[in-house]
């Protein structure tokens, strides 16, 4: 049964964070936004600087940790930064929401694992290769010592574009060719999909740790093949490359970013996805 009370979502201006808060707003939740850039309704919140005074809203039953700095290459970059925002930040918060008598969900990633095996176990030990997956693994551990914690573990979270399918299309759009990564791989969920889960976790208890995933891995080339071949533009301008001759300097390939959603699957209904379908819905 779902709990009486509100759900705070903090960092509600992000991709998830939005689309969680609509959800759980029309499933009739009191939803109580974050925002560190003074969005009209929010509560002001930025995890660099969390007020020494800073305490749960009244009648919170529930916070989804939605912010944290999402960029790979800005941990890599700068990781004591963003370790006070993905780590220090979030146990600081994690313990006045467990103080207050709040439920934490966090959202974590397949990539607290290596990547060597398919569908990983929610059980199995957690092998970051990359600085921002062992930032995401220490957060969690963290917030499981607390108690009345579900980590929500995603893999690629796809809406209605993704940065890079944006720029393959505007370079198709001028008729200029794109070098999707043929060895870099993906398991795409629908943003409505993640966003369900999510909101069903913050409503009620559903275990420590839910994962969520698409069936198989699909490859970014493939994705741009079949996105190219929908909006009409000639294959030929498809030209996958592979990541040691592209210019990114990416930490970790990992071989496979599926997870195993069988939990997903037997405590809500919802059968893990087709990678396809979460490509279907891109604009
Ligand atoms: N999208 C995916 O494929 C995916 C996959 C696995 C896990 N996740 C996890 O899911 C969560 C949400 O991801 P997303 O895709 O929605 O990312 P996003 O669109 O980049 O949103 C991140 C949010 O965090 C906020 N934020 C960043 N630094 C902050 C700070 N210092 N204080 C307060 N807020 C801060 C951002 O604020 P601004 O809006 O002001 O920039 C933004 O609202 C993240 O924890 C991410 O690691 C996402």
């Amino acid at each position: 049964m779902a709990e009486a009370g509100g759900v705070l979502v903090i960092g509600a201006d992000g991709a998830i964070g939005e689309a969680v808060a609509a959800r759980l707003e029309a499933g009739g939740a009191r939803v109580v936004r974050t925002s560190r850039r003074g969005t009209a309704g929010s509560l002001p919140l930025d995890l660099e600087a969390v007020p020494a005074t800073w305490t749960p809203p009244p009648g919170i039953a529930s916070a989804v940790f939605c912010a944290a700095v999402t960029s790979t290459d800005a941990c890599r970059d700068r990781p004591e930064q963003c370790r006070r925002v993905n780590v220090d930040a979030t146990l600081d918060l994690g313990r006045r929401l467990a103080a207050a008598g709040a439920r934490t969900v966090f959202l974590s990633t397949n990539m607290v694992f290596d990547g060597s095996m398919p569908c990983v176990p929610a059980t199995a030990p957690r092998r970051p290769r990359t600085a921002y997956g062992r930032m995401k693994a220490e957060a969690e551990e963290g917030l499981l010592t607390l108690g009345g914690t579900t980590i929500v573990r995603l893999t690629k979270v796809v809406g209605r574009t993704l940065p890079v399918i944006e720029r393959w299309r505007q370079a198709l759009g001028r008729s200029e060719p794109i070098h999707p990564l043929a060895d870099l791989v993906m398991a795409p969920v629908a943003l409505d999909f993640a966003a369900a889960v999510i909101a069903a976790a913050a409503r009620e208890p559903l275990g420590p740790i839910l994962q969520v995933s698409a069936l198989a891995d699909v490859s970014y080339a493939a994705v741009a093949c079949r996105l190219a071949a929908r909006w009409g533009y000639p294959a030929d301008l498809v030209r996958p490359q592979t990541v040691s001759a592209s210019e990114l300097t990416l930490e970790h390939v990992p071989l496979h970013t599926t997870l195993d959603g069988s939990a997903v699957r037997d405590r809500l209904g919802l059968q893990p996805p087709d990678p396809w379908a979460a490509i279907d819905e891109v604009a």
